[in-house]
């Protein structure tokens, strides 16, 4: 009991202060990069529609009960990352999984502030007319000057690290519950601006198509490492980050309907960035599998090719570094509210750790197209080995740990305690399906997608 309240009291005006701040927030860490960035990327390179059935699959069959079990999992424990498993398993190693979801929010952030940097310097790019070229070759090499050149890598990054770090310094209703409430919603505005624009464009069949129209001969055990990975990365779990604003979460909070909000409105933000970008790319004739270079190289010669390109390519990039925020904050929080509890630091000096690491941490993924080009670790350079090793490894595995928690360590008392909030929510059969799932589904699944897709098996 004693423990109880002094869990509660460490953590009072630390919670979001209400239902939609709530939606906001959790909704705000799942869309980002993975959406605008990744999402398109993938499904580019791994032939569209297939990849994006295979990826829907997992979002729902994965994605969902490890949401809903990780969000419970803080809001019991009240705790962050560690400190709820600490809590909820006294004396056990279950902390360890938090500590490798503090782990990959390094990982993540490091080469995530990189690209957000670079989206950053495009906002500011495309004010300009250098990017006004329907040539991919001078659009490449504006991008190549920019991610080689080591000072301008490094000060976006830091720029982009300055500006999370001080929604996370306000604090969590002021600053995360705020600033998300507010960004989402222009967000989704000019996404589908842009989008609209791109269906208007003679020939956007063909995108939509290319988007809608499933192939399944060229799937591998690869794209589906690849979709689960995304998953996973998309939704912001497996690493402790919805552990981490569950415990912000007030109980009355129904968190099965929550989860499956957030999973379907990513779902929805990611498929409309989709509609905004290969339509677009197909109209004038770009190639879709371009890869990483998609967002820089094809899509300034994408909308430089359409009528008042110089201004939707303005909007485009912010409305992707906005994107990008709420994610980023997300990712700063599960380490920030780790060093505060564990090492019983103020939010200042949590956020200041977490900023001067994560600069250092960071600048090896930013000096990857640089001065670090020729470092390798198993053949790839620090930018790819931490994005390939989050969201390929250690989300999926830290995903499989927490089902195996919530589903058989947890057990099914305090499981259905928690999803029901006590019993005030009539949702049993909603909660029973979660829970087998949890429990037989979502943990062979992700093992043996794991284990084939790193030919472990
Ligand atoms: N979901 C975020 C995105 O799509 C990235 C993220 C991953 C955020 C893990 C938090 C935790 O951009």
């Amino acid at each position: 009991m004693a423990k109880e309240s002094k869990a509660e009291a460490s953590n009072t005006g630390k919670m979001f202060a209400t239902g939609l701040g709530i939606l906001m927030a959790t909704l705000g860490s799942a869309v980002g990069l993975g959406n605008i960035w990744k999402f398109p990327t993938l499904t580019g390179t791994n032939g569209g529609a297939a990849f994006i059935f295979i990826y829907i699959a997992c979002a729902l069959v994965i994605g969902l009960p490890v949401m809903a079990a990780e969000q419970m999992l803080g809001r019991s424990s009240r705790g962050d990352a560690v400190t709820a498993f600490r809590r909820l398993a006294p004396g056990k190693l279950w902390w360890l999984i938090g500590a490798g979801g503090v782990l990959a929010a390094f990982m993540i952030m490091a080469f995530y502030t990189e690209v957000a940097g670079w989206v950053l310097a495009y906002v500011f790019k495309s004010m300009g007319q250098g990017l006004m070229t329907t040539d991919p070759a001078v659009t490449s090499a504006a991008f190549g000057a920019l991610i080689t050149d080591p000072v301008r890598s490094l000060g976006f990054q830091w720029i982009d690290l300055l500006i999370t770090g001080a929604i996370i310094l306000m604090g969590v209703t002021k600053g995360i519950e705020a600033a998300t409430k507010r960004l989402l919603p222009l967000l989704f505005v000019l996404l589908l601006l842009v989008s609209v624009r791109s269906l208007t464009l003679a020939g956007a069949a063909e995108g939509l198509a290319f988007l809608f129209t499933p192939d399944f001969s060229a799937v591998t055990v690869n794209t589906v490492l690849e979709a689960m990975g995304l998953a996973f990365f998309k939704l912001s779990i497996g690493m402790g980050c919805m552990i981490t604003y569950g415990a912000y979460y007030r109980n009355d909070q129904n968190i099965p309907a929550t989860a499956s909000k957030v999973v379907l409105s990513d779902l929805a933000i990611s498929l409309l960035a989709g509609i905004a970008i290969f339509p677009a790319v197909f109209a004038f004739g770009f190639e879709p599998a371009a890869g990483p270079s998609l967002l820089f190289i094809t899509i300034p010669a994408v909308f430089s090719s359409m009528p008042l390109g110089n201004v939707f390519m303005v909007i485009f990039f912010a409305l992707t570094f906005i994107a990008s925020i709420g994610a980023q904050i997300s990712l700063l929080e599960v380490i920030t509210a780790f060093l505060e509890n564990t090492f019983k630091l103020n939010r200042k000096q949590g956020t200041a750790i977490t900023l001067v690491s994560l600069a250092l941490v960071g600048s090896l993924a930013a000096l990857s197209n640089s001065v670090l080009a020729e470092v390798t670790l198993f053949g790839l350079t620090f930018f790819d080995l931490f994005d390939f090793a989050s969201s390929n490894i250690l989300l999926p595995v830290g995903g499989f740990f927490i089902t195996l928690f919530a589903g058989w360590f947890w057990g099914k008392s305090k499981y259905f305690a928690q999803i029901s909030n006590e019993g005030s929510l009539k949702n049993e059969k909603a909660g029973k399906f979660l829970f087998t799932i949890t429990r037989f589904v979502s943990p062979v699944l992700v093992l043996i997608v794991l284990l084939r897709g790193l030919k472990i098996i």
